[in-house]
């Protein structure tokens, strides 16, 4: 397809996209616009989705990776932009862009999960900055960098699993917090949060066991996101290959929320039959909220097949077939297929 939007010239998609990324690394809003973390994530995993030979390829790595450093602070945190916030949500942006172009590196990650581990609250959940409130999105963007720096066991893991699975309400919808209400775009960053637990059940156990004897979840505490050494490529000392193994993991049990009640609020209370899908009854449709509930019903549908990207089990899929959507991969919020050959790709380079 072609796009016509711009200066009257007519451009791809993947041109459209590339005028925003930055000379000195990252992408803007829109052509001129100043780089930013949010919008960096969304420009490379669109490009992702695009998935063709050019798309990819316009993307400038060397930069990239200048530019996460220049967002890296002494906290082992990330900024927003120049001169921006610094919260858990620049660190998941950087950190999955980095991971998934295959730049990820020691000097990225150094002091990360200190930070990340000091905004866990006394809930469960992780929040946006220290001593502020859980929320969902930023349990979901600490626990996601968490697993891609291979770190995710110094988590409370028992705790933060207790809490997300609490906010599920009567309504079948997630809520962001306690004490707020439901809302559809929480079904992927609380119901993503635990399709990522799911996958994590060795170190829960572990911890778990720990703490029958009054043991903490520690610094010390290595499991390899509950991989062996092997089983987490660690061989090949790539630390980009992190959002892969994960992937490539046997899941041993079944969705950690109420899967099909998920599917429910989405279907028949956040979705517009105009087309498009809205936070709740009575707000209008977004695009945000159309992208975030999308990939939490692909997860929900998802969730009860042991392998990513089998077949769903019968029942898992809420009325008929044709509401069945592709699998994405729950760390990156891409479709499966998708990242795989972006994998593949940047693999190569
Ligand atoms: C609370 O708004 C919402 C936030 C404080 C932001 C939540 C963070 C995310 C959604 C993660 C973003 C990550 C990426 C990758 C873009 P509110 O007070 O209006 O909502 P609430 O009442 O539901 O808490
Ligand atoms: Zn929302």
């Amino acid at each position: 397809m072609w796009l016509n939007f711009y200066f009257g010239v007519s451009m791809s998609e993947s041109d459209a996209v590339a005028i925003s990324q930055d000379k000195n690394g990252g992408y803007g809003g829109g052509p001129g616009q100043m780089p930013h973390l949010a919008t960096t994530y969304a420009a490379v995993n669109t490009l992702i989705t695009l998935g063709s030979e050019k798309a990819l390829l316009s993307i400038d790595r060397e930069n990239l990776h200048k530019f996460f450093l220049r967002m890296k602070d002494s906290s082992g945190a990330f900024r927003m932009h120049d001169g921006g916030e610094i919260d858990v949500r620049a660190c998941y942006t950087a950190i999955s862009v980095a991971s998934i172009l295959n730049i990820l590196d020691d000097e990225l990650v150094k002091g990360l999960g200190n930070y990340i581990l000091s905004c866990q609250t006394y809930e469960g959940g992780i929040a946006g900055e220290p001593s502020s409130e859980a929320h969902g999105g930023y349990t979901f963007c600490g626990l996601a960098t968490m697993i891609l720096i291979n770190e995710a066991d110094r988590l409370d893991l028992p705790s933060l699993i207790d809490w997300v699975a609490f906010r599920q309400g009567v309504e079948c919808g997630f809520q962001g917090r306690a004490n707020k209400l439901v809302d559809g775009c929480y079904s992927f960053w609380q119901g993503g949060s635990l399709a990522l637990a799911q996958r994590l059940l060795p170190i829960v156990r572990q911890q778990l066991q720990l703490s029958l004897i009054g043991v903490q979840p520690s610094v010390e505490c290595k499991t390899n996101n509950g991989f062996t050494a092997e089983e987490a490529g660690l061989d090949n000392e790539n630390l980009s290959h992190f959002g892969f193994s994960f992937i490539q993991r046997h899941s041993e049990c079944g969705p950690l929320f109420q899967s099909v009640a998920l599917q429910q609020y989405i279907l028949l209370c956040s979705q517009v039959l105009e087309g498009g899908f809205k936070d709740k009854p009575g707000k209008h449709r977004d695009f945000y909220h159309s992208c975030y509930c999308l990939s939490g019903l692909s997860l929900s549908q998802h969730s009860w097949s042991g392998d990513a990207g089998a077949a769903p089990l019968p029942g898992a899929v809420l009325g008929p077939y044709t509401n069945l959507l592709e699998p994405v991969h729950p760390l990156f919020n891409v479709v499966l297929d998708k990242y795989y050959k972006s994998h593949e790709f940047f693999s190569a380079l």
